[in-house]
């Protein structure tokens, strides 16, 4: 049964409830949950799910995306997974008391059994190998629901100072600090994504989300064919 609906929260609003939900975390968690709200276009990709259903973040980190996701809408269910267990041990205690919202550690490279109405890719996939990407892009596809939505954030390829700011710092966070999991990265261009997907049947959209902001984020929509919220999720057609 679909949970009440009331009127949406803003963006604004749901980004400081998520942000609390950290309240308990060490000083290191909140300051990387507070910079990657304040550095990334969160609320935009969060803004594109559909209502309702059942959404998947691949390689949610310590899980702000998915929370945010889960605040938004709670006739959602949301499921973050990642390959750091001490990130998601972090999600897991920020979750406690949001019903519809579950972490757990991934495989690497496993999307887990759908059907998903979407399938969330928040910089991650630069942290694989181009062929791994496409392999992992199309392992989302095929546990899409009907009129399921592929939500891939990353990073463009241009312009070239956004580029080398970007790289400056993903090589200080993965090669330095290790603050991300990963030993190498792969910015592959948004179109060749776009391409992918489109290879693999979705009608795809891309648009630029770095307008103001000084990294190059790029987001790549992937919907399959059919009618949305088929899944049997909370939002899910009856
Ligand atoms: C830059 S963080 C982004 C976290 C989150 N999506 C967000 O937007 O805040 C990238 C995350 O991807 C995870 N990751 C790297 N390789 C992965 C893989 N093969 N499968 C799942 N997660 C992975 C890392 O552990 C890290 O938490």
């Amino acid at each position: 049964m679909s949970a009440a609906r009331g009127p949406r929260p803003s963006a604004a609003a749901v980004g400081r409830r998520a942000r609390g939900l950290f309240r308990g975390a060490p000083a290191a968690v909140r300051a990387h949950v507070a910079v990657r709200w304040a550095t990334a276009p969160l609320a935009e990709v969060v803004a594109e799910l559909p209502a309702g259903g059942r959404v998947v973040e691949i390689g949610c980190g310590h899980g702000l995306v998915s929370a945010c996701a889960a605040l938004a809408d709670p006739g959602r269910t949301v499921l973050g997974v990642d390959i750091d267990a001490e990130k998601i041990r972090h999600a897991r205690e920020a979750a406690r008391g949001v019903p519809n919202l579950e972490f757990d550690v991934a495989v690497s490279g496993a999307v887990p059994a759908g059907p998903w109405d979407a399938v969330a890719f928040v910089d991650v996939l630069y942290l694989l190998p181009e062929s791994e990407q496409r392999r992992l892009l199309t392992e989302a596809v095929e546990q899409l629901a009907p009129g399921g939505l592929v939500v891939v954030k990353e990073m463009g390829t241009e312009p070239a100072w956004k580029v080398r700011w970007n790289t400056a710092q993903e090589t200080l966070a993965v090669k330095v600090l290790r603050i991300t999991a990963g030993s190498e990265f792969d910015f592959v261009p948004p179109a060749t994504v776009a391409g992918w997907l489109r290879g693999l049947g979705l009608a795809v959209a891309t648009r630029r989300l770095d307008r103001g902001r000084p990294h190059p984020h790029v987001l790549v929509l992937g919907r399959a064919a059919g009618s949305p919220g088929t899944s049997g999720g909370p939002g899910g057609a009856p």
